[in-house]
């Protein structure tokens, strides 16, 4: 595992940031808090760094990609730092927080933003597949939140990320794994709120409906999908990851002290259906 050290470079920024990927800026400075993010190198964990970043909190990046994750944290100023680890393994990930431990003392957030989708039709998935989904999504996520809170003092705060899928069972794009994998997120969730709520941390789970991020890249340049999927969509649009990032903003904060155990859902209205 290496891992790199922002902390006494120059604030100014490398890469140039999507629009989309922008977020109203609250500039309150440092708030002496450390935020892992998970999965921070694209699309709504890079705008989780921006947001959390903006709102003061210091933050430690990990992707399994850390040239990506090196590249957003730099942009975001000079109190963060990155680290690598595929979040599959579960050596990597204690290495990782490790890591973090000795750099920054402790985690006050997690948000557990990594994820990785599969379209695979239902009767060609096999064993193989089903499981590397799991393994990523929900055994990644499970191992993020367990080495957090070794380093978590009471009142600290969680966030996962399932998606649209896990509560409908699919029927966007992806199929049966990545719906199992993520409606297993959203009661790992619960699992681990009961757990930890005698020591106020709270854990929740955020369930973004379709965004426009690398991800979903080849599947938001084919027309004729673009349009079914946005006439799935109430609002009519897939969402910004920085509209999605933001609710991860309010569950860290201190008006977001009383939500645990919640599915929080942002999705253009997509789940009324
Ligand atoms: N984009 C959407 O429409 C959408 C909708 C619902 C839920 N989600 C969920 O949101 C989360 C973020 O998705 P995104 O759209 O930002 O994806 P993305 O592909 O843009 O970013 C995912 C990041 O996770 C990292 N990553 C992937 N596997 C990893 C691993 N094994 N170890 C460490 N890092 C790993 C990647 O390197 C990448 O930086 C995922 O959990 C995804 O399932 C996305």
């Amino acid at each position: 595992m290496v891992f790199h050290r922002t902390a006494l470079r120059p604030s100014a920024p490398r890469i140039r940031f999507r629009e989309d990927m922008m977020t109203l800026q609250d500039s309150s400075g440092p708030t002496g808090k450390v935020a892992v993010v998970v999965g921070a190198g694209s699309g709504i964990g890079a705008a989780a760094v921006v947001a959390l970043a903006a709102n003061g909190w210091s933050i430690a990046a990990i992707d399994q990609n850390l040239d990506a994750a090196r590249a957003v944290v730099d942009a975001a100023g000079d109190r963060h730092a990155a680290f690598r680890a595929d979040i599959s393994r579960e050596a990597e990930v204690i290495e990782a927080f490790a890591a973090i431990a000795r750099t920054f003392g402790r985690v006050d957030g997690l948000a557990a933003c990594a994820g990785v989708s599969d379209s695979t039709p239902f009767l060609d998935l096999d064993a193989d597949t089903f499981a590397r989904m799991f393994a990523i999504n929900a055994t990644g996520t499970f191992l993020a939140m367990r080495e957090a809170v070794k380093l978590m003092p009471d009142g600290g705060r969680i966030c996962t990320v399932s998606s649209v899928a896990g509560l409908r069972g699919g029927g966007v794009f992806g199929t049966a794994a990545y719906a199992a994998s993520k409606g297993a997120i959203i009661a790992l969730t619960k699992t681990a709120a009961r757990t930890l709520a005698p020591r106020q941390i709270t854990v929740n789970c955020l369930v973004p409906g379709p965004v426009q991020t690398p991800m979903l890249d080849a599947f938001w340049g084919d027309e004729a999908q673009r349009r079914r999927v946005e006439g799935m969509i109430p609002l009519g649009r897939p969402g910004r990851a920085a509209e999605v990032a933001s609710a991860i903003t309010w569950m860290f904060s201190p008006e977001a002290a009383f939500l645990t155990g919640s599915t929080v859902v942002v999705d253009g209205g997509m789940s009324m259906y």
